[in-house]
């Protein structure tokens, strides 16, 4: 059997969303076209620590066009465990960048496609220049916040998630009198909430890059009431701190950490100040999971032919990015610093206020 003309490493990680496995579809069809093998490495840098490594050759057979349709990532991925201070049992911390580098070279793997947000992409990063292979960076995540590029694969299809239970949750709303509250993911980001509480028609949008103020948001919700609307929506992106500056998070087990609660505490504020009904829904990881959108769909098929279209030219420490109407690709290092929140005076900002939108300034 002749050998391939390039074996590359393809994996997942950080935390999953909607068009991973869309990703993965149009790497595999494309590098196999090309004659090239493509090695899915299992839960993200992970499976590089096992002996034997957890990879698996993938064919055309495993990326039928389910796979367009598939949430999640058939590959695993992990949010946790940065292989340079990698959790031990016995609570220290070590580094294992060098299993990792020697495990892909085990594979015989000379360049690896790292689908990832900013986080999961420094890592790699790291990891590409101690061990000497390329590295082509694929953006990913929810919260939209990776520099570099306008947008990133499973934002799209959280945004319509969010949108469609504001949707659900507006007639309910009004068949009971209610201002309802809607929680959004987003780590440190508004994006989320500022596209789906537009999209949505909300009347308050609370978003971490806009300080806000409780007795604003309650006056403008009582001047709709006043007007003869008797319920209002509000979206609230879970970065968003208490009216005294504090982040509401929850404790795990483990001893993590993630942001939850604000979504509570706004309608418990609210409710008290303009004497109305609240209920508030808590949207969580249903904006992860799922069915990607179209557009997730196109934008995973183009970053993913893009990446090996980079591979085949010789480029290294490059991330695909949307710009445009095009895809372009830009250095790692620049979308890694270039931690992208809402400006405040951005088209969409705009937008809300335009449509009279309170953002509670
Ligand atoms: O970064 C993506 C994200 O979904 C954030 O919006 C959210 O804060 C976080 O991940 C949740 O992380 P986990 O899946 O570990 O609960």
């Amino acid at each position: 059997m002749s050998s391939p003309a390039k074996r590359i490493a393809l994996l997942t990680s950080g935390g999953d969303c909607a068009g991973l496995n869309a990703v993965i579809r149009a790497v595999v069809i494309h590098a196999t076209n090309l004659d090239w093998e493509v090695f899915g490495i299992e839960d993200g840098t992970h499976g590089l620590i096992e002996r034997p490594v957890c990879a698996r050759k993938l064919t055309l057979w495993d990326v039928d066009t389910f796979m367009l349709r598939q949430g999640g990532t058939i590959l695993g991925t992990t949010n946790k465990g940065n292989p340079f201070a990698y959790p031990m049992p016995d609570g220290s911390t070590q580094d294992i960048s060098d299993k990792i580098i020697e495990g892909l070279h085990s594979i015989g793997c000379e360049a690896v496609i790292g689908i990832g947000g900013d986080g999961s992409l420094a890592i790699l990063r790291k990891l590409a220049q101690q061990g000497g292979f390329t590295l082509i960076g694929i953006p990913k995540t929810i919260d939209n916040d990776l520099g570099m590029t306008e947008t990133s694969i499973g934002f799209d299809t959280a945004v319509s998630v969010a949108t469609e239970a504001l949707d659900r949750l507006q007639p309910t709303a009004a068949s009971h009198d209610r201002i309802m509250i809607l929680e959004v993911m987003g780590r440190d980001a508004g994006h989320i909430a500022l596209a789906t509480g537009i999209a949505g028609g909300a009347d308050v949008i609370l978003i971490p890059e806009v300080s806000y103020s409780l007795e604003k948001i309650a006056d403008h919700i009582k001047a709709i009431r006043k007007r003869g609307r008797n319920f209002a929506l509000i979206v609230v992106s879970e970065a968003v701190k208490t009216a005294e500056g504090e982040n509401l998070m929850v404790s795990f087990e483990n001893g993590e950490t993630r942001f939850g609660g604000i979504g509570h505490y706004i309608g418990a504020k609210i409710a008290a100040l303009c004497k109305a009904e609240t209920r508030v829904t808590v949207l969580g990881h249903v904006q992860r999971g799922g069915q990607p959108s179209a557009q997730d769909r196109l934008l995973a098929s183009a970053f993913g032919v893009h990446a090996v279209e980079l591979i085949r030219e010789g480029k290294v420490d490059r991330m695909v990015a949307w710009s445009n109407r095009e895809v372009i690709d830009v250095p790692i290092a620049e979308a890694i610093a270039h931690y992208q929140q809402i400006d405040p005076q951005s088209a969409l900002v705009k937008t809300a206020r335009g449509l009279g939108i309170c953002l509670g300034d």
